[in-house]
């Protein structure tokens, strides 16, 4: 039987306004003085994944708009394959239109994910920037503010999201429990905290998760869900790698990507976290294994293909493993 009730939360308790936005109250202060004001800078919001800043420039747009937001607000990707021409001319006709709304004399362009855009093409979309000043405000969303080159930097305000606080996700998880009639307990609610380290989404993906197991979300129920989340087979691929078989690791590594939905980075990371806390390697292993992680995380972070780089890694432990057989 299918459910057709089967909604994502994340989305049905997404924010609507930017009073409903958790947790980032500088920043909703600042953005709630620019609705009254009906006036803004260009902006960047920065900061790590599922800590509100696509909820926040939705947010905006419905409070500074109302109804006909979505006629006043263009959404692009910049990682869009198709490149940032297609961006441009998408930017192009939707600026060359006078803004929409009798009350706000602009319109709003988000620009997701703007740190994967190359810097000549930063270049070219500053120009952008300039050239539709009078009628457009840009909101720039990335995770690394870093990669934003320096002339765009200085035209935008900057707002730095954080990673929600403890109590802030744990209140949100009671709420949501609440009112899709399940219960969570105390302690299950602060470890699916300590896991989502202050992502709200995954902090809520993981709730939902919770939810098809059990009415009654205890630690239990939660370490079961984290253990579908958080692999221990990825530690197995270790050390297979170790004690020399690539062939093995690499193909167990690209079944567990499949199915468990990871991407090569979380694969990193929680190689990373599982690593650290076993009890089966020396310290020195263990520390040429953290570098190696902390190396291959970069190269991901800085957009470099994941499977080549994981099979890489993994090349990378098997000579380490290698080398430590041939010292004993
Ligand atoms: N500050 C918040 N208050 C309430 N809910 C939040 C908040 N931040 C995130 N959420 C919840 O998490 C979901 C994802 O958040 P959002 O899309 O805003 O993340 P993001 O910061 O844009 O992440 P990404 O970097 O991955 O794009 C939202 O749909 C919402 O349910
Ligand atoms: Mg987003």
């Amino acid at each position: 039987m299918t459910d057709v009730s089967f909604e994502v939360w994340t989305e049905k308790y997404r924010p609507n306004n930017l009073s409903e936005v958790r947790g980032q109250d500088d920043i909703i202060n600042r953005l709630k003085a620019f609705v009254s004001s009906k006036s803004m800078p260009h902006m960047i919001f920065a900061g790590m994944q599922g800590t509100g800043k696509t909820t926040s420039f939705l947010a905006l747009a419905r409070d500074l708009y109302g109804d006909t937001w979505k006629d006043n607000v263009l959404e692009l990707n910049a990682s869009d394959d198709r490149g940032i021409n297609i961006v441009r001319t998408s930017i192009k006709d939707f600026a060359r239109t006078k803004a929409v709304s009798d009350k706000v004399p602009f319109k709003l362009i988000f620009l997701d994910e703007a740190d994967a855009l190359t810097k000549d093409a930063q270049h070219a979309l500053r120009r952008t920037m300039e050239d539709y000043a009078s009628n457009v405000r840009f909101c720039l969303s990335c995770n690394y503010s870093s990669k934003i080159i320096p002339p765009i930097q200085s035209r935008c305000a900057m707002f730095r999201f954080r990673p929600l606080m403890r109590e802030v996700i744990v209140n949100l998880l009671k709420e949501i429990a609440t009112r899709e009639n399940i219960v969570i307990h105390d302690d299950a609610a602060n470890f699916v905290y300590d896991v989502s380290e202050g992502d709200c989404r995954k902090a809520e993906n993981m709730l939902q998760a919770c939810s098809a197991i059990a009415t009654e979300v205890t630690v239990e129920v939660v370490r079961e869900v984290v253990a579908f989340a958080e692999p221990t087979e990825l530690y197995e691929i270790i050390k297979l790698s170790l004690a020399g078989d690539f062939n093995s690791a690499k193909n167990k590594m690209s079944d567990i990507l499949i199915k468990y939905g990871l991407s090569g980075m979380d694969a990193i990371r929680q190689i990373q976290k599982q690593v650290w806390n076993s009890p089966d390697f020396d310290d020195k292993l263990k520390v040429q294994l953290i570098k190696f992680c902390g190396e291959y995380e970069y190269r991901l972070t800085e957009g470099a293909n994941e499977f080549v780089q994981l099979n890489a890694f993994l090349a990378e432990v098997v000579l380490l493993g290698s080398n430590v057989s041939t010292e004993n």
